[in-house]
Parts: C-alpha cells; sequence; structure tokens
C-alpha cells in the first residue's frame, strides 16, 4: 500500500471503520466563507457545524480535501518548486469530530492509524503541542509512550490553528517524522527547523474557539476535532523519497512534460519541472471549479500561478504551448478520485492552451526586458519598481513572477515604487471616468468598483452561498446600514445572483444574516462587473461587513436557464430554416417567456414556423448536455460560435454550446448550437421540457420577433389553449374535431345570410310609395308632382329629383341603389340618404349625364352633407357621395338638395 490513490483509500476507510461518515470534498471556492480566497483545509466546509450554526446528521467526518494555498492567509505559492514539501493544491485528508470525542480519542485514533495501518516506526516520530497545553502533552506521554523531549512545546501560532482572520480555531498538535541526518534541517522550535528534515504530515487541531472578530474569541458550543495529514507528504513517507515531487503522481506528472518537451529533467532544471506540475494541479483544479483567469481576486491568482508555470515551461526552451499537452496525464492519475477533474476536461485544456498562447506573446519581449534591466545588478540590489510595474502593465507579469526570475540570483524588487506607479495608473484610471458621462446617481458605482474590486459571480455552478456585504447604497449615496422596511443596493464580495445581462433577466432571492432578512427584488451590473442587489429589508438591521447567507429564487432560477437554452435552440433552428442571413438583434430571457428578435425581411409561414418548432424539440428531445467553455474570441468565432453582432467581447469568452448529433456527424466538433454567451443554461437540453412558439410579428422593417415559452408555461400554454377550443366546441354542440368545419359552415351561412338581408333592404328602399306605378313615360313632368315631398318623385322646376331616406344599407351598396335611381327616373337628380344603426348618415347624390352641366352631383352633396352635421364629400359630376353624424337629419339634407336644385 503506497500508491496515493491507496493512501486515500486507507485513510478513508480507516476512519470510516470508526465511525466517520466519509464526505466528499467541498469545492475550492467557498460557498460558505466569503472571507476566503480558496479551500485552505479540510475544515472549510464544516465551519458552520463547529460553531452550531448548521446541523448535519452525523457527529464525525472524514474527508480528502482539495486544497489550494496561494494568495491567502495561507499562501505557500513562492515556496513550490523550491522546497521539498510545499504545494500550491495539495489534498488534506482529515477526521472531524463535532462536539463528539475530543484531544483523547483524536490522539488514540492518529496514533493507531500511523503506527498500524501506515506501519511508521515510532522511533522516527515526534509531535509538538501549544506551549500551555498541558493535556494534549500527558495524552502522547500516556498514548504513545513519547518521552518529554520528543514532545515539543512551541509558543507561537504554529502550535495554534486558525482557518483566517476569523472563524474556528484551536491549539493544536503537529506530528513530525524525522528522514534521517542525511537531509538537512532541525526539529520543530530550532533554528534549523524550515530544514526539510523533520516532516510535519499531520496537524490535529482541537477546535475550541471561534475567532468572531481580531478582538474578539468566543468559546465553542462543544469541543471538537479537526485534522489535517498532507496526501502528497504521507506519500513521500510511505514511498520512501525525499520530496512530495518524487511521489508516484508527480512522477507520472514531471515524465509527462518531459516527454512533451522531448527531453528529461535535469539537476538544472528539476525545479522548473516541479513549479509546473504542481501548477498544473492547481490551475486544472481551480478551472474544474469554475474560476476562470482574470485581473482579480481568484482569477488573478490563478493567472499568476498559470504564468508562473508557463515562464518556466519557457524557461525549459518549449517552443508551444506546453500546459494543456499535459492535462490528459493527471486526469489519468486523478480523474477516478475527482470526477469534476474528468467533466471540465476540455474546458481545462482551452482554458491552459488559450492563457498560454496569450502570455507568449508579450513573455520574450518582457524576458527580454528583465534582463536587460537586471544585467548590472548582483546579489542583494533592488529592481526597479517603475520597470516592474511595466512589465506588470504592459507584459502581464504578475509581481511575484518578476521576484521569482530574479530570486536565484539574490536579487529584491523595490517595492515602495511599483506600489507609487500603480497609484499613479490608478489616478490615471479615475481621472478617466470622470469624462466618462455617466449621470451623477451613476458616478456612485465607479469609486465603489474600484475600492471592493468586481464581485466574484458563483451563480454558473451554485445558487446559494455567503457573502460579505462590502457596500450599502441608499439614495444614490453610500450608507452604513439599511434599517428595517429601507430599501437599498447591496454590493457583495461574492454572489451567486446573476445581475441582468445579456437579454437574461437579474435573479430574484434572499439574504439571511443574524437577525436580518433581506429581500432581492433585483440584481443589476454597474461599473462592468459590479454587481448591485437591490433589495428591501424585512426584517434587522443590515450593516457593511456582515457576512449573509445567500439564496436565489431557485424556481425562477430554473425557468429561466430552461428559457435562456431554449433562446439558443430556437436561434439555431430559425437559422437553418429561414437561412444563413438570420442575425440576433435582441433578446428577453424572463423566468415566463423568451423574445427573440432577429433579421428577416419577411414574415415566417406557419409552416417555417412549425418546423422551427419541431428541429428545436428535436434537441431538446436528444437531451445532450450543455457544455461551457473560455475561449479566445477569434477561435472562438472559427469554432463556428455566433455571437451577438456589435457587441463587445473581453479577450476570453464563454461559449455555451449544445445538441449532439451535429457533432456525431462531424458538422460541428463543439455541438449543435455554439454561442458566445455568459447566462446561465440547463445542465442538459432535456431540462428545458418543451420549447412552444406563442407568436411572430414585426418589431421594424426588416426585424422579425418570435416569442416562446418552455416547460410548465409551454404546457400550461397548451392546455389553456385546449381548454378555450373544448368551450368553444361545446358551444356549438359539436365534437371538438368537427370544429373547424362547423364554424366554416356557420361562416357561409352568416355571408349569405347577410347577402340576403341587403338585398331585401335594397328593395325595400327602391320599392313602395309611387315608385313601381310611376315608372311609365306619361306624367313625370305633369304638375301634380311639384313641390310634393314624401316617398318618390317631385319635380324641380322640370326635373324630375328622385330622392330616398333608407336605413341599414351598406354604403357599397349605396351607389348601386343611386344608379337604379338614374336607370328609373331616366333623366333627373337621384340623392339617397341612409342612416347607419350608429344614427350617422351617408348620402349619395346622382346626376343622369343629360344634366351634368347644369347640376353638379359634388355641390349637391356637399349641401346634403353640410345638412347632416358634417363636412365635404366628394366624386365625379354624376355620382358624389359624403356623410355626415347626424342621421336624423335625413329629410333636412333632401330638402336642402331641392332647394340647391331651385336656386341652380
Ligand atoms: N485545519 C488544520 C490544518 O489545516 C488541520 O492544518
Amino acid at each position: 500500500m503506497s500508491g496515493v490513490n491507496e493512501i486515500r483509500s486507507t485513510f478513508l476507510k480507516f476512519f470510516a471503520d470508526n465511525g466517520h461518515e466519509i464526505v466528499s470534498s467541498s469545492p475550492l471556492v467557498p460557498r460558505n466563507d466569503p472571507t476566503l480566497m480558496f479551500t485552505n483545509a479540510g475544515m472549510v466546509q464544516f465551519k458552520n457545524v463547529f460553531t452550531g450554526v448548521e446541523k448535519r446528521h452525523y457527529q464525525r467526518a472524514t474527508t480528502s480535501q482539495k486544497c489550494v494555498r496561494a494568495g491567502g492567509k495561507h499562501n505557500d505559492l513562492d515556496n513550490v518548486g523550491y522546497t521539498a514539501r510545499h504545494l500550491t493544491f495539495f489534498e488534506m485528508l482529515g477526521n472531524f469530530s463535532f462536539g463528539d470525542y475530543f484531544k483523547e480519542r483524536a490522539i488514540e485514533l492518529a496514533w493507531k492509524l500511523i503506527t498500524k495501518e501506515f506501519a511508521l516506526k515510532k522511533d522516527k516520530l515526534l509531535v509538538t503541542v501549544y506551549h500551555t497545553d498541558d493535556d494534549a502533552a500527558a495524552l502522547w506521554k500516556k498514548i504513545a509512550g513519547f518521552t518529554d523531549d520528543r514532545i515539543i512545546r512551541i509558543p507561537t501560532s504554529d502550535n495554534f490553528w486558525a482557518m483566517g482572520d476569523t472563524g474556528p480555531c484551536g491549539p493544536c498538535s503537529e506530528i513530525f517524522i524525522d528522514r534521517g541526518e542525511h537531509i538537512w534541517g532541525g526539529p520543530p522550535g530550532s533554528p534549523e527547523e524550515d530544514g526539510d528534515r523533520f516532516l510535519e504530515f499531520w496537524n490535529l487541531v482541537f477546535m475550541q474557539f471561534e475567532q468572531v472578530t481580531p478582538e474578539q474569541r468566543l468559546d465553542l458550543p462543544r469541543p471538537s476535532i479537526d485534522t489535517g495529514m498532507g496526501l502528497e507528504r504521507m506519500a513521500s513517507i510511505l514511498q520512501g523519497v525525499e520530496s512530495v515531487f518524487e511521489t508516484d503522481t508527480f512522477r507520472h506528472l514531471v515524465e509527462a512534460a518531459a516527454s512533451a518537451l522531448g527531453q528529461g529533467p535535469g539537476k538544472d532544471n528539476i525545479a522548473s519541472y516541479r513549479v509546473i506540475a504542481d501548477h498544473l494541479r492547481a490551475s486544472s483544479f481551480l478551472i474544474s471549479d469554475g474560476v476562470l483567469p482574470s485581473n482579480e481576486g481568484r482569477g488573478y491568482v490563478l493567472r499568476r500561478i498559470m504564468r508562473r508555470a508557463m515562464r518556466h515551461a519557457q524557461l525549459l526552451g518549449a517552443s508551444e504551448p506546453l500546459m494543456h499537452r499535459l492535462v490528459w496525464a493527471l486526469v489519468r492519475e486523478m480523474g477516478q478520485a475527482y470526477p469534476e477533474l474528468v467533466r471540465a476536461e476540455k474546458m481545462i485544456e482551452e482554458t491552459l492552451q488559450q492563457e498560454e498562447t496569450r502570455f507568449r506573446k508579450t513573455l520574450d519581449r518582457g524576458l527580454a526586458i528583465l534582463d536587460e534591466k537586471s544585467a548590472g545588478l548582483k546579489k542583494g540590489d533592488m529592481f526597479d519598481g517603475d520597470t516592474a510595474f511595466t512589465l506588470y502593465d504592459t507584459y502581464g507579469f504578475p509581481l511575484d513572477l518578476t521576484q521569482d526570475a530574479l530570486r536565484s540570483r539574490g536579487i529584491g524588487v523595490d517595492l515602495v515604487s511599483f506600489d507609487d506607479a500603480m497609484e499613479r495608473q490608478r489616478q490615471k484610471a479615475r481621472a478617466s471616468w470622470v469624462g466618462s458621462g455617466d449621470t451623477a446617481s451613476e458616478a456612485i458605482w465607479f469609486p465603489l468598483r474600484e475600492k471592493l474590486g468586481a464581485t466574484e459571480f458563483l451563480g454558473y455552478e451554485t445558487e446559494t452561498a455567503e457573502g460579505v456585504v462590502g457596500a450599502l447604497v441608499r439614495d444614490g449615496a453610500a450608507v452604513d446600514q439599511l434599517k428595517p422596511g429601507e430599501s437599498g443596493a447591496i454590493v457583495l464580495n461574492q454572489t451567486p445572483f446573476y445581475a441582468e445581462s445579456g437579454g437574461q433577466v437579474g435573479d430574484l432571492g434572499v439574504m439571511l444574516g443574524e437577525g436580518v432578512r433581506v429581500r432581492v427584488t433585483d440584481t443589476q451590473k454597474k461599473a462592468g462587473d459590479l454587481f448591485v442587489h437591490l433589495g428591501t429589508v424585512e426584517q434587522g438591521t443590515l450593516k457593511a461587513g456582515m457576512a449573509l447567507q445567500l439564496d436565489v429564487d431557485h424556481g425562477r432560477r430554473s425557468s429561466i436557464r430552461a428559457h435562456h437554452s431554449a433562446t439558443h435552440i430556437l436561434h439555431e433552428a430559425l437559422r437553418q430554416v429561414l437561412g444563413d442571413h438570420i442575425a440576433q438583434r435582441g433578446s428577453l430571457v424572463a423566468p415566463d417567456r423568451l423574445r427573440f428578435d432577429f433579421v428577416h425581411q419577411k414574415p415566417i409561414t406557419p409552416e417555417e414556423l412549425a418546423r422551427v418548432e419541431d428541429i428545436a424539440n428535436n434537441v431538446v428531445l436528444e437531451n445532450d448536455e450543455v457544455t461551457t467553455r473560455l475561449m479566445g474570441v477569434d477561435e472562438a468565432r472559427e469554432a463556428g460560435a455566433r455571437a451577438l453582432f456589435g457587441e463587445k467581447y473581453g479577450d476570453e469568452v464563454r461559449v455555451v454550446s449544445m445538441g449532439k448529433t451535429a457533432r456525431e456527424h462531424g458538422q460541428n466538433a463543439l455541438g449543435w448550437s455554439v454561442e458566445l454567451c455568459g447566462g446561465t443554461h440547463v445542465r442538459r437540453t432535456g431540462d428545458i421540457g418543451l420549447i412552444s412558439v406563442t407568436s411572430e410579428s414585426a418589431v421594424a422593417s426588416g426585424v422579425r420577433r418570435i416569442e416562446a415559452l418552455t416547460g410548465n408555461y409551454a404546457r400550461k400554454h397548451a392546455n389553456d389553449a385546449m381548454q378555450l377550443a373544448k368551450n368553444a366546441a361545446s358551444e356549438l354542440r359539436a365534437p371538438l374535431e368537427e370544429m373547424p368545419a362547423r364554424i366554416a359552415a356557420l361562416m357561409d351561412e352568416r355571408k349569405k345570410l347577410e347577402r340576403e338581408l341587403s338585398d331585401a333592404r335594397k328593395k325595400l328602399a327602391m320599392g313602395g310609395g309611387v315608385t313601381g306605378t310611376f315608372l311609365t313615360s306619361e306624367a313625370p313632368d305633369t304638375a301634380d308632382f311639384r313641390g310634393q315631398v314624401g316617398d318618390g318623385i317631385i319635380l324641380v322646376g322640370e326635373v324630375r329629383f328622385f330622392r330616398r331616406s333608407v336605413s341599414g344599407i351598406e354604403m357599397k351598396d349605396l351607389k348601386s341603389l343611386a344608379d337604379e335611381g338614374k336607370r328609373l327616373v331616366g333623366s333627373g337628380v337621384v340623392a339617397i340618404v341612409n342612416t347607419a344603426g350608429d344614427g350617422k348618415a351617408g348620402v349619395v347624390v346622382g346626376v343622369t349625364s343629360d344634366l351634368t352641366a347644369r347640376y353638379n352631383a359634388v355641390d349637391l352633396v356637399r349641401v346634403a352633407s353640410e345638412a347632416l352635421g358634417g363636412k365635404g364629400g366628394g366624386g365625379r359630376p354624376d355620382m358624389a357621395q359624403a356623410g355626415g353624424p347626424d342621421g336624423a337629419k335625413a329629410n333636412a339634407a333632401l330638402a336642402a338638395i331641392e332647394k340647391a336644385m331651385a336656386g341652380a
């Protein structure tokens, strides 16, 4: 038993056999502790269990925890490669008691494991205890039979373990092994303790306190145990090698690097190989836990680690990016114990390659400057801080990389002038904001952004996390607190809340702290990457500096995810059906619907829309995994990723892809739909459930819009539509399937009836009174008709005037009635006023062609229109029409025409 994988499982099994629950490693980005840069010990995931805030169903646990010690309280970055035992990434094996057993049992278990299971020789072992901890010293004597000289009392913080500035802590006892006189170093507490001879491999912490603030320390509810054994160190002991880098895992990683470089490690360059192997592990595990290289916070620590390795690759003469070519070896070594590594393999490779390609562009030039400017320096000299800043700012050399490069020559960096140069740069950036045209109310965010840095977004991986309040803003001004009932903006150091962008709406949810409850009503991004939570304090007083439990409204976010992924799928489906010219113009991704605008010149036919929907739902049914990777913009575009036209992207972009058939058919290596996108998505397309397009319309010239629903919203929409149809069918007293035919028949019948009704009305209008009998050649000009008003025809002077007041006739039929009138009179003027159902009137005047020289229909119709309360009218001299609001004046209108005729 000595391979790393075996040692890990032996440890876990030993504690499981002793009543401990095996708990898997938590991620490297602490979700439950926003004060920590990275998970740096096994106890981090149990922090709240120790303090009694959180309860678990077990009181004893054992883990193998991924840890990174770089860039935080415990920072080993600078040592890596130069000692036999320091690593930035390592696995910590631990056993934990949450108020169950305490010192005695902890020491018993530890002693049994190392002397029985691991069979370490007792005479090689020694321990330290905190100088005042007599109990621990006595227990070591009793259990291990150690004499006093093997129990070293240490008065410093080395034997008082704390996770960070705050959190659970307590005195500790460390177990050391003497590796023999041939290695340089002295026992703990001696001046030579930094050497590698005496190796600490297990730390037993007797958790008794909680550091609440730097000044205040409380007793824990019940004394507890937290231990941490460095797996790699134990492996080096059990494998009988002097350094962790000679254990199996590291040997294999170094071999992979050597074979990629086509050369083996030698005495002079072994440190570089070690740096590469360690940093490969740290970078890969960080990337697989969602950290991406950036210029801030965790992302910057990752970048520093990556670039340090990349510089060493260059020192080894690598002519091409190296790191990404080693990932397979790491996955082979550790993928079984940490499946997240297997899942993220592609993403890790792409991220490493991207970073290395980019860094190499400036690396040579930067190194040349470094050589040139340090050429005249000798051991003990200081390298100019201004140049170190130029290397940082222009050539992407993190400060520690410059320090690392000069260290072997005993040259330091002038940090005062480096900081000065950095400050000058900040001032310049600040000055440029002033002119950026932001309104006064928005201006508050820039100084906050500068003070607090970018908000770390954890929401791709988790929907609950803790965060510390960095700033509170109310009515456009920073405040110290928000009282119950007050609303304001809350800025945290990290958050799982998605801030509105790329069409996806901001998250809602709650934030909980001691006695405090805040309802989050929106999340917005300000000053580029500051996440601003808008909310109302429902309970307690929210203060800057408070740690809060952050809970995104999970159900709402799930349907936002579904709608966002559905938008991508519809985008691609539209492109396939309508053509390549489809370019996105905008979108809305909300919990209850999605909207997608795109360039297309004509309406989409129902058949096209049905095809789009079919294609989209087939992709849903494929249930392919949705993958996310980080790529360079150009590389992403080359891979066929669709980007929003005119959108500004950073150098690195997230690429979201889904749909497997395209991959399987070799059409696109990434997937069927490939888009640049910062939004949140479903894990598998099947999570969308169903996509239903509910409308298609025009929003601007050449821009169409579709709206669609997913999952339960789509199902509900379909159910509602079905219910409506059923209700309609029951009104028709017809089975659902016969509805269309029945409705068509009803419409036909209605048309026929309308026609018949109109004909009947026309007949009625033209008939009656004298009309029928009068239509003979005799009589029209007899005096009997003169001045007679009523149905029929009168003579105005010698001119026949046919006039009718009718109702309920359609306007379009009025003209044909007037023609009919003209035909009846033979020669004369015809005027018909029609009163509609709404009380308004229409009037038509016709003049037979023999009289148009004398009477103009247009003039006459105007006279009538005036009488009806209307204005004007129009037409030709032989036929004109007009209208007016006052249908009750129909007879007055006819009289007015008569008068006009008489006067003409
Ligand atoms: N938490 C303790 C350590 O990290 C065990 O050393």
